[in-house]
């Protein structure tokens, strides 16, 4: 089956993850600029699902959001939160634990974007037209204050994931 809009999300997701493996990818250190790149990435894919995606999904299904919809916006909450604070590699763990699981909810056979592909099957060609037109979402620089960090975990927590048991787990 041909499967445009699944297959443009899946592919910025591995484009996003690729930027965060770059960035990572020496010991001890982060590449300020990949990293940079990556939260921009992140923040307008979730932009594109947030604005158009899952809209026209909802708008489709007669207005009704879909089940896994409200996880997956919790989880949108707290991976924006998690880009406040400088990197750490607990911080990193935990962005690529929740990244792992969110993305699979969306990309697994019958997931989010299974789902939204089959009622927006109608507009496809209008729905990646709007996506091309989409901006970068606005990244501001780091909040090193430890607020920022205890407001990422509390928004963490409400969708569903505890930071240190996360980032302190082998
Ligand atoms: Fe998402
Ligand atoms: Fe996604």
């Amino acid at each position: 089956m041909n499967k445009p809009l699944y297959n443009f999300f899946t592919n910025d997701h591995h484009r996003i993850e690729a930027l965060l493996n770059k960035a990572t990818e020496k010991a001890g250190e982060f590449e300020m600029e990949s990293y940079l790149q990556f939260r921009i990435g992140l923040l307008t894919h979730i932009k594109m699902e947030e604005k158009i995606l899952f809209p026209a999904a909802q708008k489709a299904n007669n207005n009704i959001p879909l089940p896994i919809a409200a996880r997956l916006r919790a989880e949108h909450g707290a991976l924006t939160s998690l880009m406040v604070p400088p990197p750490s590699a607990g911080l990193v763990k935990v962005i690529r634990h929740v990244l792992e699981k969110h993305d699979l909810a969306e990309e697994e056979p019958g997931g989010m974007y299974d789902a939204c592909e089959a009622l927006t099957k109608n507009q496809v060609n209008e729905l990646l037209e709007q996506l091309s037109k989409v901006t970068e979402a606005p990244v501001h620089p780091h909040n090193t204050a430890a607020y920022a960090l205890e407001s990422a975990k509390r928004s963490l927590l409400r969708a569903g994931y505890n930071y240190d048991e996360i980032a302190n787990t082998a």
